[in-house]
């Protein structure tokens, strides 16, 4: 068969991870696919850079838009980031030219996901977003196709490894927020903006994609309300340890009896909780599902090996021809969300 040609904009941690992928487990990818996948031409801000991988044998295209239209490409990956901008030019562009396109961009996805999957199906492409939400750990797969024949109820958990990361060494350390966010950071977890990672904004991306996953309705991200972790003192958690809890930052979407109740802020996880358990940069999520019962997925939520293998695990979907819709159901059959409660933001 013909190999599944890739064109691939942005070279950072992941895009970097994604040709290393590639490239180690070739052999073994070509098996499962049943045909190889090849990096045909990226694009990046820094031509110049040394990122430690040969990318003479690619075409370099230095306007992502026009990378997106690539004759010679069957499928358009973007690692660009951004939920506006260059990264949703190219990713209306790829669809637009009949491309299928992988994403980890859960800002753009919570966001533009309803519109981006129109034009997905408008053309019969595949729109795919597995390494936007949790990084390694295949929960929108879990969701779409492991509890595709349940009603569920609630899906929850740790979805921002920054803040289960401060929020632990907080714990076991005894120190104040401020001096592990520079730690955290340097470790490449954090986002470009870290106060999307510590005001909750990017657990609210991620938990925005999974309620509509889980729940069959229209993303709406609009209506999510988000506080973070930054007003957390190390006496708050040792004062909530004495009283059997820890603290952790969570994501909770409830399609409960009063619409859809979708939040993210720090919670009092009592120790008898798995997710009391989880500690470091690693995410967790739970699903409640009425005949599969409580579903619990984790592991690593961030960094170059863990992304890039969802990133990998989406293309070799594609290249097996899985062109389904990229929600849980045809984009014109998700429920337009039922108003949340009007709380503050
Ligand atoms: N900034 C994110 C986190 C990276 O800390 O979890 C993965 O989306």
């Amino acid at each position: 068969a013909e190999a599944l040609r890739v064109a691939l904009a942005g070279l950072g941690t992941v895009g970097g991870g994604v040709i290393r992928l590639l490239d180690a487990n070739a052999e073994l990818i070509t098996r499962r696919a049943g045909r190889r996948i090849e990096v045909v031409a990226v694009s990046a801000r820094d031509r110049t850079k040394d990122r430690g991988i040969d990318l003479s044998r690619f075409d370099w295209v230095d306007d992502p838009v026009a990378l997106a239209r690539h004759a010679d490409a069957d499928v358009v990956v973007e690692l660009v980031g951004g939920s506006d901008g260059p990264a949703l030019a190219l990713a209306r562009a790829a669809l637009g030219a009949g491309k299928s396109f992988v994403t980890a961009n859960k800002a753009m996805i919570a966001h533009h996901g309803l519109e981006l999957a129109q034009a997905a199906e408008a053309s019969q492409r595949a729109l795919k977003f597995e390494a936007a939400v949790a990084g390694g750990v295949p929960v929108i797969k879990g969701l779409r196709e492991g509890a595709a024949a349940n009603e569920i109820g609630r899906v929850y958990g740790i979805l921002n490894g920054t803040c289960n990361f401060i929020l632990s060494k907080m714990e076991a350390e005894g120190r104040d927020f401020a001096e592990i966010l520079a730690e955290a950071q340097a470790l490449g977890y954090a986002e470009a903006d870290p106060t999307f990672d510590i005001d909750g904004i990017d657990a609210a991306h991620k938990l925005s994609i999974l309620a509509s996953i889980a729940f069959g309705t229209q993303p709406a991200f609009g209506d999510l309300k988000a506080s973070g972790i930054r007003h957390i003192l190390a006496a708050d958690i040792a004062e909530a340890a004495t009283l059997g809890y820890r603290v952790r930052l969570l994501g909770i979407a409830d399609a409960g009896a009063h619409g859809l109740f979708q939040r993210v802020h720090a919670h009092l996880v009592p120790l008898g909780h798995p997710l009391a358990h989880v500690t470091g940069s690693t995410n967790a999520v739970v699903a409640e599902g009425n005949f599969v019962g409580r579903l619990l997925f984790q592991g690593p939520g961030a960094g170059d090996g863990p992304t890039a293998s969802a990133v990998v695990a989406d293309l070799i979907d594609i290249a097996r021809g899985e062109y389904g819709p990229p929600y849980a159901m045809p984009a014109a059959a998700l429920a337009a969300q039922p108003a949340a409660d009007s709380g503050e933001r």
